[in-house]
C-alpha cells in the first residue's frame, strides 16, 4: 500500500481575505480560483483554506456564524464548489478550515443558547453561575486583556470564551453538539473537500470542574494551557468519521501547545488527528544549535510512535520568518532549503514563496485584536499600483517593495526565490528520500546543521549554513549540488564548502556514501 498523499504533499495556506481580489478590498474565492495558475506552476499539492464562512469578522473569519456558508464577502457556496472542481482537476487537494472550539457570538446556536437558562442550547456552551464582579476561575482570555469569561447579563450567568469575548467556547461534553459539529464535518466531506484543518484541538475537552490555572501560568492565555485527556475520545470519534469516508480525508490540527512532547500525543495510537502542527520550530531563532535540537525533538519525541511530522515557519498568526529572522533574502532562500527538505510535510504560508517581509501597517490601519495585520497583507501578483487586484487600496497595505516583489516580476527572473521554491518543490517530488525516507542529523561544526535523507538507494544531504561566515561541514562520498539557496553551483561536485548564509540539497552519486 502506497502511503497516503498527505505524507509526501506540500501544502500551501492560502489566506482567503489576502490572498487574490476579483475587483473589491478584500480577496474572495474567485479570485483564488483565477490564480490557481500560480500554485499548479508552483507545483503544490494542497491548499488549505483558512475559514471564508459567514461570519461578523471579530477574528477575521474564526468566529464562525454559519459553518455551512460562505460569506458573501467572499462568494458563494457555487463559487467554491467551483474553487474546489477547478482544484481538483489540476491535482490540487483542498483542505478547509473548521473552528470547532467556539462559534461567533452571533451563530444561531449562541443567540438561542443566550435567551435564557432553559433553552435546549444552552448547555452548547459553557456557562456558571457566580457574581458578576468574580468569574468562576482565573483563565485569562487571548486577545483580551482580562478573564476568559464574559458575565451575561440577562441570564445571569459567565460564560467560556478562550479567544474573544465573540467567540464563546462550545461544550463538547453534550452529545447534541457532538452530532451537530459532526454533521457540519459531513457537509464539507459530501462536498468533495480532501480534509480539515481544525482549530486549537486542545482546547476542545474541558477539564471536568474548570479547575484554575496554575498560580506560575496565571496571565498566560488559558487556550495555550488547555491540554486534557478529554480532548483524546472527542478526536478519535472524529477519527472515525473520516475515515468513514473514501478517499484519505485528513486532519491536520493546530495543536497550540509549545512542547513536542505534548502535542505528538495528539496522533494517539494512529487514531486521532492524521497531522499536528509543530510550532516550537517557528519560535526557534535562525541559530543552527536551535534547530538541531528542535529538528532532535522531533526525531525524539515523533518516530517511536510513528507520527508523521509537520514543518511550519509563517501563517497568519505569527510575523513572517523572513521579517522574524532580520530580513535578510540570502535567509529566507536557506529557510525555504530547510522547510523543504526536513522529515515530514510541510506548510507554506502564501507569499512566502515571494521572500515577502511583513507589512508595516500604521496605527490607524491596524484592525486585528491580536497585532496581526502584517503577515496578513494582500499578495502582490504585478507591479502595477494595483498589484493586480483592481484596487490600489485593499483592506491592509501592501507589503515592502511590491513594485518589484510581485509574482509577475519574480516569476520572469529565473534567480529568483520564487524559482527557489520551485525548483524545491521539483526535487522533493522527484525524490523518494524526501518525500518519504528516513532523517540521520549528521555531526557538523558549529553554525550549520547537516542531515541526511534515504528511501530505497535514493540518497540527498542537505546542509544549511546559519552563520554569515563560510563553514566547512566534511563532507565525505560523492555528492553533486541539486539545489543552492543561492543557485551557485548547481549540478556541480559539492566540495561541503558552505559559503555564508548558504543551504545546498545534494544528491547521492551512488547508493552509499
Ligand atoms: C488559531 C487561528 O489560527 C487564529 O487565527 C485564531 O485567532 C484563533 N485560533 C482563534 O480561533
Amino acid at each position: 500500500m502506497s502511503p497516503p498523499w498527505w505524507k509526501s504533499a506540500v501544502v500551501y495556506q492560502v489566506y482567503p481575505r489576502s490572498f487574490a481580489g476579483s475587483g473589491g478590498a478584500i480577496g474572495t474565492l474567485d479570485g483564488i480560483r483565477a490564480r490557481l495558475d500560480h500554485l499548479e506552476w508552483l507545483g503544490v499539492d494542497a491548499i488549505w483554506l483558512s475559514p471564508f464562512f459567514r461570519s461578523p469578522m471579530a477574528d477575521f473569519g474564526y468566529d464562525v456564524a454559519d459553518y455551512c456558508d460562505v460569506d458573501p464577502l467572499f462568494g458563494t457556496l457555487d463559487d467554491f464548489d467551483r474553487l474546489l472542481a477547478d482544484a481538483h482537476r489540476r491535482g490540487i487537494r483542498v483542505l478547509i478550515d473548521w473552528v470547532p472550539n467556539h462559534t461567533s457570538d452571533q451563530h444561531p446556536w449562541f443567540v438561542e443558547a443566550r435567551a435564557s437558562r432553559d433553552s435546549p442550547k444552552r448547555d452548547w456552551y459553557v456557562w456558571r453561575d457566580g457574581s458578576p464582579d468574580q468569574p468562576p476561575n482565573n483563565w485569562a482570555g487571548t486577545f483580551v486583556d482580562g478573564p476568559a469569561w464574559t458575565w451575561d447579563d440577562v441570564t445571569g450567568q459567565w460564560y467560556l470564551h478562550c479567544f474573544l469575548p465573540q467567540q464563546p467556547d462550545l461544550n463538547w461534553a453534550n452529545p447534541e453538539l457532538v452530532g451537530a459539529m459532526h454533521g457540519v464535518v459531513r457537509f464539507w466531506l459530501e462536498r468533495g473537500v480532501d480534509g480539515f484543518r481544525v482549530d486549537v484541538v486542545q482546547c476542545l475537552g474541558k477539564q471536568p470542574g474548570l479547575p484554575d490555572d496554575p498560580p506560575e501560568v496565571v496571565g498566560i492565555p488559558h487556550s495555550a494551557l488547555n491540554d486534557c485527556a478529554e480532548t483524546h475520545p472527542i478526536l478519535r470519534d472524529l477519527r472515525r468519521l473520516f475515515d468513514s469516508f473514501p478517499g484519505e480525508r485528513m486532519m491536520v490540527g493546530e495543536v497550540y501547545l509549545l512542547s513536542t512532547a505534548r502535542v505528538a500525543k495528539y496522533y494517539g495510537a494512529g487514531d486521532e488527528l492524521h497531522l499536528a502542527f509543530n510550532f516550537p520550530p517557528l519560535h526557534a531563532p535562525w541559530d543552527a544549535s536551535a534547530w538541531r535540537r528542535r529538528i532532535e525533538r522531533v526525531i525524539a519525541e515523533l518516530e517511536p510512535i510513528d507520527a508523521w511530522p509537520t514543518w511550519v515557519l509563517s501563517n497568519h498568526d505569527n510575523r513572517r520568518h523572513r521579517s522574524r529572522y532580520g530580513g535578510s533574502e540570502a535567509r529566507a532562500r536557506a529557510a525555504a532549503v530547510l522547510l523543504l527538505t526536513l522529515r515530514g510535510t510541510p506548510f507554506l504560508y502564501q507569499g512566502e514563496e515571494l521572500g515577502l517581509d511583513d507589512a508595516i501597517v500604521p496605527p490607524d490601519r491596524r484592525v486585528d485584536p491580536g497585532g496581526r495585520d502584517g503577515c496578513r497583507a494582500p499578495i502582490p501578483w504585478t507591479g502595477a499600483p494595483d498589484h493586480g487586484w483592481g484596487v490600489d487600496d485593499p483592506w491592509l497595505p501592501w507589503p515592502p517593495d511590491s513594485s518589484s516583489r510581485n509574482v509577475d516580476d519574480l516569476r520572469a527572473d529565473d534567480g529568483s526565490i520564487l524559482h527557489l521554491y520551485r525548483r524545491l518543490l521539483r526535487a522533493r517530488h522527484e525524490s523518494a528520500a524526501l518525500q518519504s525516507g528516513s532523517l540521520r542529523l549528521l555531526p557538523t561544526p558549529d553554525g550549520a546543521v547537516a542531515w541526511e535523507r534515504v528511501a530505497d538507494g535514493d540518497r540527498r544531504l542537505v546542509a544549511v549554513n546559519f552563520t554569515d561566515a563560510a563553514v566547512d561541514i566534511g563532507l565525505t562520498g560523492e555528492w553533486v549540488v541539486e539545489v543552492a539557496n543561492d543557485g551557485r553551483g548547481e549540478g556541480e561536485r559539492a566540495t561541503g564548502r558552505l559559503a555564508p548564509d548558504q543551504a545546498l540539497l545534494l544528491r547521492g552519486l551512488s547508493s552509499r556514501a
